[in-house]
């Protein structure tokens, strides 16, 4: 049996740090939205233990790949003594902000479930999730979702009625930024790290009416202020599309990924030949419909 599945992607229209926890992860309240941007993973059942492949040389495919642990993690919970053959094709770009990585555990955890005869109920595949980082709970459901605590407690909230017919640009700068640098690196900057509790609520209030514009000043991430002190390009970038048409535009996750929401996909096609024009044709850049 041979399994092919789309792994997606995800944009926070807010990340709210509240704080440093005791255990060295951060309190946050951030809202998640799905984008549909695929890497693509097929899973094959036989052999012995796990065999995975990408398309990414940069990538490892050991047990430092959270596919590969996230495989791992299930058949040693099942005690099943199957194997599994995996292919990951990247094409979500790496340390970017948008949990692909996260994404590609998640969707392994379903599929290998899926493989397996359904040996694990899901409560137990969510706290596998939970184990493997922060961002993997999300994807599990992959729906608009508020998140709590690290990031890992999630109340999934209808399609949002603000952006129904708009489109996202991601635009990938040429380089990543480490999500840990960027939590550490937020001790220089007290505001952004000890942020008020309930922005996103009042985010997520706004876009349930379909007035975006009246949402716009509410967007917000604090990991903007290492990650824009560091690269200020990022900034730049911001501004420029604010400036030609987009309806909002902020930094996703730890970065580096900049996206914009377009008023529909032609004008974020327009949008992004003005923006290659101005900051050349080496950024790596996407327009996904909404
Ligand atoms: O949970 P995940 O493995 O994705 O987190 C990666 C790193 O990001 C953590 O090791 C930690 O440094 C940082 N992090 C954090 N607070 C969070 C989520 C992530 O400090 N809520």
């Amino acid at each position: 049996m041979r399994l092919e599945k789309k792994s997606p992607c995800k944009v926070n229209l807010m990340l709210n740090i509240l704080g440093k926890r005791t255990d060295g992860f951060h309190k946050l309240e951030t809202v998640m939205q799905p984008v549909n941007l695929y890497d693509e993973l097929t899973f094959e059942r036989g052999g012995n233990g796990i065999k995975l492949s990408c398309s990414e040389k940069s990538l490892p495919v050991d047990s430092k790949n959270l596919v590969f642990r996230a495989a791992e993690k299930f058949l040693q919970t099942t005690t099943i003594s199957g194997g599994v053959k995996i292919h990951l094709e990247k094409k979500i770009p790496l340390a970017a902000g948008l949990g692909g990585g996260s994404g590609n555990a998640a969707t392994t955890l379903l599929a290998m479930n899926e493989l397996f005869d359904s040996a694990l109920p899901s409560k137990t595949i969510a706290t596998i999730a939970e184990s493997l980082g922060s961002d993997i709970p999300f994807f599990l459901q992959n729906k608009p979702a508020l998140a709590t605590g690290r990031g890992e407690k999630i109340q999934p909230i209808e399609n949002f009625p603000a952006l129904i017919g708009k489109a996202f640009l991601l635009i990938h700068p040429g380089f990543g930024i480490s999500t840990p640098w960027a939590y550490q690196n937020l001790a220089r900057f007290p505001e952004a790290l000890n942020g008020k509790a309930g922005r996103a609520k009042e985010l997520v209030e706004k876009l349930r009416t379909k007035n975006l514009a009246g949402a716009a000043g509410t967007f917000y991430n604090s990991l903007e202020a290492p990650a824009l002190d560091k690269f200020p390009i990022l900034a730049l970038f911001q501004n420029f599309l604010r400036e030609n048409g987009a309806l909002a535009a902020l930094m996703s996750g730890s970065g580096s990924t900049t996206f914009a929401i377009c008023e529909n996909v032609s004008s974020a096609e327009s949008l992004v030949e003005k923006f290659k024009s101005k900051f050349g044709e080496n950024c790596w850049a996407a327009i996904v419909p909404i």
